[in-house]
């Protein structure tokens, strides 16, 4: 075989190995990160601070880069240490800008300068040891990188090693440093209940921005999420675009600041309002994963590059998990009036459209039969299903289905068994009134006895329905008069932490005993949707809100952070909560741009709707794996001019799918012409269309010409969708 074919497999081949990612260039104290096609360079300055050096494209020439070398004195009023990018900042040393780690020691002390001890490469993993000037207070940042997505995590572990107590007021993860200069733009996502995931853009001024959660949980109304381009001139698929996220379901915070002196960073971790984090002689804490990566091919390609990289290394099972099922659930059709002959009767229908996983969502336990008691009490209710749930997992099986059921572990209604036996543990503050929405509180998790209560409760549900193949968890209400009362005083804030780690500790443990548990992350709709969670469940609820016009723009949000295989949507009646009704075509089209669900009461729906959501639902079966486990290309935003057309392109590239909506048409002029994106130039097409909406009656046609002369589509009257289907010959 000639050489030149041979060479570019070589490079793939090397560029793919785990090991060698991360270089030591000793002669200039350089740690070279290389992940993907991003390079990330830091290093040891004269003063044995670890100073960032670049991030962005890769660099492949280590001889280009100079040893770092700490920037000079600008005034008295910003002295080096402050002016000198740096990878872990604590706060001392007239310091200004946001610190990574701030502490008050037991002396009285509260100055913190880092310094550079050690470090270690482990393969794809960097170890670097910093430690106080003179205390004993060491942080160990740990770099991983990850090769084939140019993803790389960081976070920091903090250790008092000195003899005495002390205490964290603010643990950070770490600050991501971008090329010094201004002008830049940052995109992140904001919300409410039922408007989750919308996406804001704004320029990066001098000063601070702040993107956090005071909740205790992640947050509708922001996600610990951001991406930043250069010059606001990103688009789609074109432009610098530095990006990151947080891994973690408790309270966070993410600083974007621009300096006095043009530098932009982001700091992320813990969120330090109300954080106090006392720690013992020898204690550590762990500060949560801080991911972040780099492309010039857009927010198209910064999405793609994680939806990959969650795929690959976030969800439980990796690459290798299953494909998402269509799944019913009954929320939306029966609300709290669950019982044996309803649920089987929505079954029974449900198994008809092909749906693969039935759910029963919330009302099938205690006293559960509206919002005002029952929670807590996770006992089936014995007038709704007098022979437990046994019959009914057995008949949904016998469809062809597997079985789910909704839970709310971390919550009580007051008005349940759990609170008169426990009232202590719902989180309050002793002698204080405890804010109830929702008629209900937050046990307080951080407690351990409460944890393994929630354990116990629901491992013997999963032990007493071995066929019980899913959980919905939810989670419907914030924190608030956080308090921990068995606690020592100085020890209550570490509430904020452990109340999550004690939530993430029962999910791993249930699903360690109950291997082929599957779970879905709800807080009522997309409060808790972020890294962490979802290394731990398969799914998220995106919202409450199941219009499909208002889907169509949370969807878009969403999928700037997470990957539509995580995107659980389903299709509902109308009109809507809104008022708005949409032609069922069009509604299982959005829902079918992520994981499809069916939400709606089946008991309304005619034989035509029946038949069309059958032919749908088959569709998406020939579909799934594109939509779940392939490349999004956003062609047009519904966030423009009434018009929304997403593609998704296989992994193989041998299927793409097209999904266009339009809102109504004006004038009867057309939809804009439709240029498809991430085909191969030289490649034919089988084109199938699903309602011949398409205008061109090729029955195969070139990826060159569907990619630069484009498809016209006939979509006219109001809320109107189509998909076109394109296989590879
Ligand atoms: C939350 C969820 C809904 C549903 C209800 C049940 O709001 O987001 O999907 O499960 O709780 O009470």
């Amino acid at each position: 075989m000639n050489i030149r074919y041979l060479a570019p497999v070589l490079m793939t081949l090397l560029a793919s190995t785990a090991f060698g990612e991360i270089r030591y260039v000793a002669a200039k104290k350089l740690f070279h990160l290389e992940a993907g096609a991003v390079s990330y360079v830091f290093g040891v300055n004269e003063r044995n601070e670890l100073q960032s050096v670049y991030w962005g494209k890769r660099l492949w020439r280590d001889d280009d880069l100079a040893a770092p070398r700490s920037d000079r004195e600008w005034a008295s009023f910003d002295n080096s240490g402050n002016t000198t990018p740096q990878e872990y900042p604590g706060w001392g040393g007239g310091r200004y800008i946001e610190p990574c780690l701030k502490v008050t020691l037991p002396d009285g002390v509260r100055d913190l300068v880092l310094k550079y001890v050690s470090h270690q490469i482990d393969g794809d993993t960097l170890k670097i040891e910093l430690k106080d000037m003179t205390y004993d207070l060491g942080a160990t940042l740990v770099y991983r990188v990850y090769p084939d997505t140019g993803v790389i995590r960081k976070n920091a572990v903090i250790t008092n090693r000195t003899k005495a107590p002390l205490t964290l007021e603010s643990a950070q993860s770490g600050a991501w440093n971008l090329p010094r200069g201004e002008g830049y733009r940052l995109t992140y996502l904001t919300g409410r209940w039922a408007g989750e995931w919308q996406i804001n853009q704004e320029p990066i001024h001098p000063g601070m921005k702040v993107i956090e959660s005071r909740r205790g949980n992640t947050g509708h109304q922001a996600n610990p999420w951001f991406a930043i381009d250069e010059g606001g001139r990103a688009e789609e698929e074109r432009g610098r675009v530095w990006f990151g996220a947080l891994g973690w379901s408790g309270n966070w915070r993410l600083s974007i600041e621009q300096t006095s002196h043009q530098q932009v960073r982001v700091t992320g971790g813990f969120n330090p309002f109300d954080f106090s984090y006392p720690l013992a002689a020898g204690e550590s804490l762990e500060t949560p994963p801080f991911y972040a990566g780099f492309t010039d091919g857009g927010f198209g390609e910064a999405s793609r590059i994680l939806h990959r990289f969650e795929r690959a290394y976030l969800l439980p099972g990796g690459l290798t998990s299953r494909q998402r099922p269509v799944l019913y659930n009954s929320w939306e059709a029966t609300t709290f009036s669950v019982d044996e002959p309803g649920q089987t009767a929505l079954a029974q229908k449900a198994a008809k459209l092909g749906v693969e996983r039935f759910v029963m969502d919330d009302g099938w336990f205690g006293a559960r039969n509206n919002d005002r008691a029952g929670l807590g009490d996770w006992t089936i209710n014995p007038k709704k299903f007098p022979n437990g749930l046994g019959p009914l997992i057995e008949s949904v099986n016998k469809l062809g289905m597997d079985f789910g059921l909704w839970v709310e572990p971390e919550m009580v209604n007051p008005d349940s068994d759990l609170y008169r036996a426990h009232p202590d543990w719902a989180m309050h503050f002793p002698d204080r009134p405890r804010t109830e929405a929702r008629n209900q509180l937050v046990l307080n998790m951080a407690r351990n006895d409460v944890r393994d209560h929630i354990f116990g409760v629901l491992d013997r549900l999963l032990a007493e329905s071995p066929k019980l193949a899913f959980l919905k968890w939810d989670m419907n209400l914030n924190f608030s008069e956080p308090g921990w009362p068995e606690a020592a005083p100085a020890d209550e804030k570490k509430l904020w932490i452990a109340y999550t780690r004690n939530v993430y500790e029962i999910i791993d443990r249930l699903r360690a005993k109950h291997p082929k548990l599957e779970i879905e992350s709800c807080s009522g709709g997309g409060g808790r949707a972020d890294m962490g969670i979802l290394t731990r469940t398969e799914e998220v609820w995106t919202s409450d809100n199941t219009d499909a016009f208002d889907r169509l723009r949370i969807q878009e949000g969403f999928s700037y952070a997470y990957t539509p295989k995580t995107m659980m949507a389903w299709v509902t009646d109308v009109p809507n909560y809104n008022g708005r009704s949409t032609p069922l075509q069009y509604r299982f089209l959005v829902a079918m741009t992520g994981s499809l669900g069916i939400g709606g009461n089946l008991n309304k729906w005619s034989d035509a709707d029946m038949s069309l959501a059958a032919k749908m639902v088959d569709l998406y079966k020939s579909i799934r794996k594109t939509v779940q486990e392939g490349r999004l290309y956003r062609l047009f935003s519904p966030r423009g001019d009434g018009f929304t057309a997403t593609q998704y392109v296989s992994e193989d590239g041998r299927q793409a799918v097209l999904f266009a909506f339009r809102t109504g048409q004006h004038y009867g002029y057309p939809p804009p012409t439709v240029k498809l994106s991430g085909l191969e130039e030289r490649a034919i097409y089988n084109v199938k269309t699903i309602d011949n909406k398409l205008v061109e009656r090729l029955p195969a046609v070139s990826g060159a010409y569907l990619m630069n002369q484009g498809l016209n589509l006939r979509l006219g009257g109001d809320f109107d969708g189509t998909a076109v289907l394109f296989e590879r010959q």
